[in-house]
């Protein structure tokens, strides 16, 4: 490997998945791990498989679809969890078990209640018993950025005589600083005598704001993998982000002359299947991918980047694939100018996925006049949630306004191939509907979000909704794009609903019913 390539280790599916509320399916981790791959992510964790079923099911499926990116699991330092690890990434052509255990006086007094030399000793024994599964062991010292620098050489070493490839040193609660940060790393290489037998990885928490600030220190000083995610979703304030990373260092190779083999043109595309999976909406002005990333409102600036973009852009949009909100096709666009669209915008469909967003392209436009990329993004996210649905929205019609008091409902659902229909009142149009659901559709499900935001400008836009449904600590995140918001938003709680109803179908197969 040549010295100045940085490994991206992507973790969205793992510590981003543990943000709460952040819950994805097996079906989406694999969609996400699937345009990870065509990113050119190194190493894919895909989640934790002692954690549940779910867990399992998912790295091991991940681990099946992709053949580009190494797929890792997360497993403590118990023979159980490691051999867990080891049997779910066992269909991965290249497979990883990442062990991990806390190091810093703290965590070894309080949460493992064991003396140093003790976790000295299971350091050793973990990494050595994961490596009897695989040559690619991934040892991390949790909390490693609180840990004292004498006992941290001593598990590293030790790790790495056990057998360990990759060493990381987890900012694990956020509380680093960059020049301390990057200076443990060097403190690392100084004094931990088989440092050259692994790779040095760094893993930020986001708690004060520096998780890549504190990653790029370390890559500085020696580090060469990051451990980051999409949009930087993860535990607490989050994990680093990857987008912010990797154009970082594209952007200022000048200052940081290292290099990573993300293919940045996909970065929007995959901000905006995590945001919308996991329903955790991107900040407007989030580096990168934040709607406003790239936008000019004031005119001194509009009027420099006419004259020269490079006045108040420091990278091109093109760059992180965000078009230029290019207006698409009207509603006399054919099939094939609508294939190439979708291949433009990163999509590989079969033909009958294909045929499906045409139709609904072809509707979108008959209602709207100017359909843009991201109208098509939205329509084709859409359309590849519903699956094999139990609960289909067949109709809708609501009532409302100050003529009509109370608001009310009328909906049609078809479940399990029947078609029923009730007429429903609220407190508002959405309470109204959500209510009509509930009648046809009894559940003690708990709604914790329900969320609208606009897909493009205009009073015509469609609307994305996302409804979070919470039933005995489980949640699920159902989504809905339509140009009619309470359309939408029937779509997100129907899509919500049948999440889980697959859910429910895992833990306890005799509770299907409503
Ligand atoms: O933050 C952390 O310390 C972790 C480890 C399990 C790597 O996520
Ligand atoms: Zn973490």
């Amino acid at each position: 490997m040549d010295s100045t390539q940085v490994i991206i280790f992507d973790t969205t599916l793992r510590d981003g998945e543990q943000s709460p509320g952040a819950s994805m399916n097996l079906e989406e981790k694999v969609r996400i791990a699937l345009v990870l791959e065509e990113m050119g992510v190194d190493v894919i964790e895909a989640g934790f498989p002692i954690a549940s079923n779910g867990d399992f099911e998912a790295v091991e499926a991940v681990a099946r679809a992709v053949k580009g990116s190494t797929i890792c699991g997360l497993a403590r330092a118990t023979k159980g969890d490691i051999e867990r690890c080891a049997e779910a990434i066992k269909p991965a052509t290249s497979g990883r078990i990442h062990t991990f255990l806390s190091t810093s006086p703290l965590h070894m007094k309080y949460k493992l209640q064991m003396e140093p030399d003790a976790v000295l000793a299971k350091v050793a024994e973990s990494v050595a018993y994961a490596r009897k599964f695989t040559d690619d062991v991934e040892w991390s010292a949790e909390d490693g950025s609180r840990t004292e620098h004498d006992f941290l050489c001593r598990c590293v070493e030790a790790a790495i005589a056990a057998g360990a490839r990759t060493i990381n040193i987890p900012d694990t609660v956020g509380y680093a600083v960059p020049d301390e940060y990057g200076a443990l790393i060097a403190m690392l290489f100084d004094r931990v005598p088989n440092i050259d037998k692994a790779i040095i990885s760094v893993h930020c928490h986001n708690d004060l704001g520096l998780a890549v600030a504190n990653s790029l220190a370390a890559v500085a000083r020696g580090a060469r993998q990051v451990e980051c995610t999409i949009n930087g979703l993860g535990e607490r304030a989050g994990n680093a982000a990857m987008e912010e990373i990797v154009m970082a260092l594209r952007t200022r190779a000048d200052h940081l002359p290292y290099r990573t083999g993300i293919k940045t043109e996909a970065i929007t595309r995959a901000s905006r299947l995590v945001s919308t999976i996991t329903g955790f909406v991107v900040q407007p002005n989030k580096a990168i991918v934040g709607k406003n990333a790239f936008a000019h409102e004031s005119g001194i600036h509009q009027d420099g980047v006419l004259k020269h973009a490079q006045t108040y852009e420091i990278m091109t949009p093109e760059s992180v694939g965000l078009n230029r909100s290019h207006l698409v096709m009207g509603k006399h666009s054919g099939r094939a100018a609508f294939k190439a669209k979708l291949k433009d915008l990163g999509y590989e469909l079969g033909d009958n996925a294909v045929e499906d967003a045409f139709t609904r392209f072809k509707d979108l436009a008959d209602r709207k006049k100017d359909v843009f990329d991201e109208d098509i993004v939205a329509l084709v996210d859409d359309a590849a949630v519903r699956g094999n649905d139990r609960i289909r929205l067949v109709s809708l019609g609501v009532m409302c306004g100050t003529r009509h008091v109370p608001p009310s409902a009328e909906l049609e659902l078809e479940i399990d191939g029947e078609v029923k229909a009730v007429h429903a009142i609220g407190d508002g149009p959405v309470d109204a509907t959500f209510n009509a659901i509930k009648a046809l559709f009894p559940h003690d499900a708990h709604l914790q979000l329900y969320q609208v935001s606009a897909v493009t400008q205009g009073t015509d836009a469609q609307a994305e909704v996302t409804v979070r449904l919470e039933e005995n600590g489980k949640t699920v995140n159902g989504q809905g794009a339509e140009t009619d918001t309470l359309v939408a938003s029937a779509r997100a709680y129907v899509n919500a609903l049948n999440k889980l109803l697959v859910k429910r179908q895992k833990t306890a197969p005799a509770a299907l019913t409503a």
